[in-house]
Order: C-alpha cells, then sequence, then structure tokens
C-alpha cells in the first residue's frame, strides 16, 4: 500500500513525468519534484520536467534507453533504497505514466522489500498525449471499442516472444506499440500472418511533446517497410487500427 510522507524519514514518490512537457505534469508531480532531495531520473524524463525541481536537489542520471548504455536495473533498487534510508525525499521520475513499461514492478519490489514507505503519482502516458497532439481519439464509438498498449521489445531489445497474435491482430481495437521501432518489421510480418490487413491506417509519433515532435500517418505494411534496418534515435510510438473515422 502507498502511505503518505508525514515529513519525517525517508520516503520514495515514483513520480509520472508525462511525455515531456511541464504543462502536462499533475500539481502532485510538480510539488515532489519541488520537494525532493533527490531525484533518480531516466533518459526521457530528463527535459524541462527536471528543472522543476529545487536547487539544492541531487540529479541522477539512470537513464535507460534502448541501444544505449544504461544503468543496471539492480544498481537503480539500490540507489532508491539508500538514498530513502538516509533519510531523503526521493523521487524517482518515470516518463510518461510510471506505471507503463517502465520497470516499476523491480523497483516497487526493492522499497517494499527494505520496508520504506513510497506512493506513485500517476501521469499523462505517452500514447495518450500523442493521440492529442494529432487531434485524434484513442476509442470511436463504433469501430475502436479496445485500446490496447504493447510493448515491442523485451529486456534483450527483441521483440517479445509471448505476444498475443490474434489480440494484437484486431483491426476492430487501436493498438499502440510502445519501443517498437527496431522490431516493427518482424512485428508487422506477425500481424499480417495473422489476419490484420496491410493498409490498416498505421501512425508514427515520434518524440511526442518535444520540439522533434512530428507525425506520419501511413499504412502498416507501408511503416513496416520503413522503419527496416533504421536505427531510430528518437522515442516514437507506433499507432495502428481503426485510426480514421469511417466514411459517413
Ligand atoms: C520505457 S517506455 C516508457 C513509457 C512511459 N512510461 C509512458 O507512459 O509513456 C519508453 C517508450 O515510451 C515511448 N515514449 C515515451 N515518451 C515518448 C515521447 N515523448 N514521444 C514518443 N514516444 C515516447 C517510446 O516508445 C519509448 O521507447
Amino acid at each position: 500500500m502507498t502511505a503518505q510522507h508525514d515529513g519525517a524519514g525517508g520516503f520514495v514518490s515514483f513520480v509520472s513525468a508525462g511525455p515531456g512537457d511541464p504543462e502536462l505534469l499533475t500539481i502532485k508531480a510538480a510539488d515532489r519534484l519541488r520537494r525532493a532531495d533527490v531525484v533518480l531520473y531516466d533518459d526521457l524524463a530528463s527535459g524541462p520536467v527536471l528543472d522543476l525541481a529545487g536547487p539544492g536537489a541531487e540529479r541522477i542520471a539512470v537513464g535507460k534507453r534502448a541501444g544505449r548504455p544504461s544503468a543496471r536495473q539492480e544498481h537503480v533498487n539500490a540507489l532508491l533504497v539508500e538514498h530513502a534510508r538516509a533519510g531523503r525525499r526521493v523521487v524517482r521520475l518515470k516518463s510518461g505514466d510510471a506505471g507503463i513499461f517502465g520497470r516499476l514492478e523491480e523497483e516497487l519490489h526493492a522499497v517494499t522489500a527494505a520496508g520504506l514507505p513510497f506512493e506513485i503519482v500517476p501521469g499523462v502516458p505517452s500514447a495518450c498525449a500523442a493521440a492529442a497532439a494529432a487531434g485524434m481519439p484513442l476509442t470511436r464509438r463504433l469501430t475502436a471499442r479496445r485500446l490496447q498498449f504493447v510493448t515491442g521489445a523485451d529486456v534483450t531489445g527483441g521483440l517479445p516472444g509471448d505476444l498475443n497474435w490474434p489480440a494484437l491482430a484486431d483491426a476492430h481495437a487501436t493498438t499502440v506499440v510502445f519501443m517498437g521501432q527496431r522490431t516493427f518489421t518482424v512485428f508487422a510480418r506477425g500481424l499480417i500472418a495473422h489476419g490484420l490487413p496491410p493498409e490498416t491506417p498505421a501512425m508514427l509519433a515520434t518524440a511526442v511533446a518535444h520540439a522533434e515532435q512530428s507525425f506520419e500517418r501511413s499504412t502498416v505494411a507501408d511503416l513496416a517497410a520503413q522503419l527496416d534496418g533504421v536505427k531510430a534515435e528518437l522515442p516514437a510510438l507506433i499507432f495502428y487500427g481503426a485510426l480514421e473515422a469511417p466514411e459517413a
């Protein structure tokens, strides 16, 4: 169970940074950043949101970004416990919503195993921010009654081996693939083999809420061809499914 910080002793706040625009932070997230003694932050949460931490707060990068050197998970867990045990207000700043594809489970386990109090501050997932910025609903009353978020990469960076292909090949859902740029060519092959029409609408949403933000509309087959062999540098989401309103 989460706890209230009583002002004494160490405390860990898992804080959702949203997609990167400080205006998309919750008031609670901004408050926890302002009062933090130490902020452990991911690469994707390192922009202007981090500037909201007070000048006295220690900032520690523990970034995890596909294809780049990153702090080991055990090291991040150990830092959380060490700083909270020292009586500090620790903010663990994660991009988007802290509970989505962010290894929250392992960190929670480390904190609870150490008997330390914590809270989770929810936030705007990058997928919701992307749909809003693209001017698009995530569900549609008649054509997309289901929404699914899936990761395109496991801990090794490869396509997870246990994907639910029939669910993912459902053209009447909106599907958002996180961390999927490197594997989408193979992923799309699996979708099409399981019955998803290759011309299903798709969208690549890159660097949402950042200066480099862009949206590219395409189809599943065309996007798969476009991403083949590309070493993407910027974070992106892949949307596919009933992304367009049906003809009236
Ligand atoms: C480790 S996951 C974290 C997801 C995050 N917890 C969320 O709720 O959005 C990182 C992946 O999320 C997506 N992502 C996060 N921030 C993004 C942004 N600003 N623009 C586009 N994609 C983003 C990308 O697919 C990226 O590879």
